[in-house]
């Protein structure tokens, strides 16, 4: 109990961190300029600074610092990640998408800009965060940059985010099978998750060993984090989760909710956040904010 309380008091304090490092970061980086074009960097910085957990940034800076990462360094990759993810989030509420109205408890970008707005803002988000990746301020070594860049582009798109996205859309055209709804949010959400938990050890240059446990840690993350948030759609508050609820079943959405009913979700999720703990076992005091952050993945309230 006790150490529980202590995990909760670290990861709070972890995520205050978190947060406050990447909305300067991101501050620094997305600055309106003159001219017209204004409006598309007032609506990238209306998502970025949307009040989102930043769950992803906490995630690169805490796989950073078990490596003795460069926080400055480590931030730029986290606002780049966080570029990604708005830009996700963006899109996946048009109306062609899940045509959602509310997001982090504010109207989404298109009901406050209008639907172009919205694409051209998700746009120049995600190629802001190569264009920071890219830049030698995030690592002084060019192949560490590439490596950076490869892989965070793999995350997002076909083969990673957006393909996740492309099989969540035909999700209530097809009978998916539980490993399908698997597979579906391992693209989806875990891609990007992955990327973070990784990053601390391509920054670092460290071991393929490594890189294997946080890869590891990060799939089972991803699908429990997944799973939290599909439980949110089934018996969450709007007002609380700060969006719509109850959009998967209104769309026909087969989720790993509506497969195994609310009892068994909840027990495979913990089943992954256990899972994801134990891949982390050679890396002992240094990773206990990726711990906590598996128990945070599925007790969160948003
Ligand atoms: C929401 O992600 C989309 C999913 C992948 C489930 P988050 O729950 O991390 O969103 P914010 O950034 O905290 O709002
Ligand atoms: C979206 O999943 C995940 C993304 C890759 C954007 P959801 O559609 O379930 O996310 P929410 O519930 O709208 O945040
Ligand atoms: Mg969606
Ligand atoms: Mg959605
Ligand atoms: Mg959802």
């Amino acid at each position: 109990m006790t150490t529980l309380i202590a995990d909760t008091a670290m990861l709070e304090k972890a995520l205050v961190e978190a947060a406050s490092g990447v909305e300067k970061m991101l501050d620094a980086l997305v600055v309106v300029p003159d001219g017209r074009e204004a409006k598309v960097f007032e609506a990238m910085r209306y998502s970025l600074f949307a009040g989102g957990k930043r769950l992803r940034p906490l995630l690169v800076l805490a796989s950073a610092d078990i490596f003795g990462v460069d926080r400055t360094q480590a931030l730029r990759v986290s606002a780049a990640l966080e570029c990604v993810h708005c830009y996700s989030l963006i899109h996946d509420d048009l109306p062609a998408m899940d045509d959602d109205d509310m997001r982090r408890g504010k109207p989404t970008l298109h009901k406050k800009y209008d639907d172009a707005t919205a694409i051209l803002a998700g746009d120049a988000l995600l190629t802001l965060a190569f264009e920071i990746l890219a830049d030698r301020e995030t690592h002084p070594d060019p192949y560490v940059r590439t490596e950076l860049v490869a892989t965070l582009a793999k995350a997002s798109g076909g083969a990673g985010m957006v393909g996740g996205q492309m099989i969540d859309l035909l999700a209530a055209e097809h009978d998916y099978t539980e490993q399908d709804i698997f597979r579906l949010q391992h693209l989806k959400t875990g891609a990007l998750i992955s990327f973070a938990a990784e990053a601390g050890a391509v920054m670092a240059k460290a071991s393929d060993q490594a890189r294997r446990s946080l890869k590891g840690y990060a799939a089972d993350l991803g699908i429990a984090f997944q799973i939290a948030d599909d439980l949110f759609d089934v018996e969450g508050d709007a007002d609380v989760v700060g969006k719509a609820v109850g959009k998967d079943a209104s769309a026909g959405k087969a989720t790993i909710v509506s497969m195994l009913g609310i009892e068994r979700a909840r027990a495979q999720a913990q089943i992954l956040a256990d899972q994801a703990i134990e891949h982390l076992a050679n890396f002992d005091d240094k990773a206990a904010v990726l711990r906590a952050v598996a128990q945070f993945a599925i007790n969160r309230r948003t």
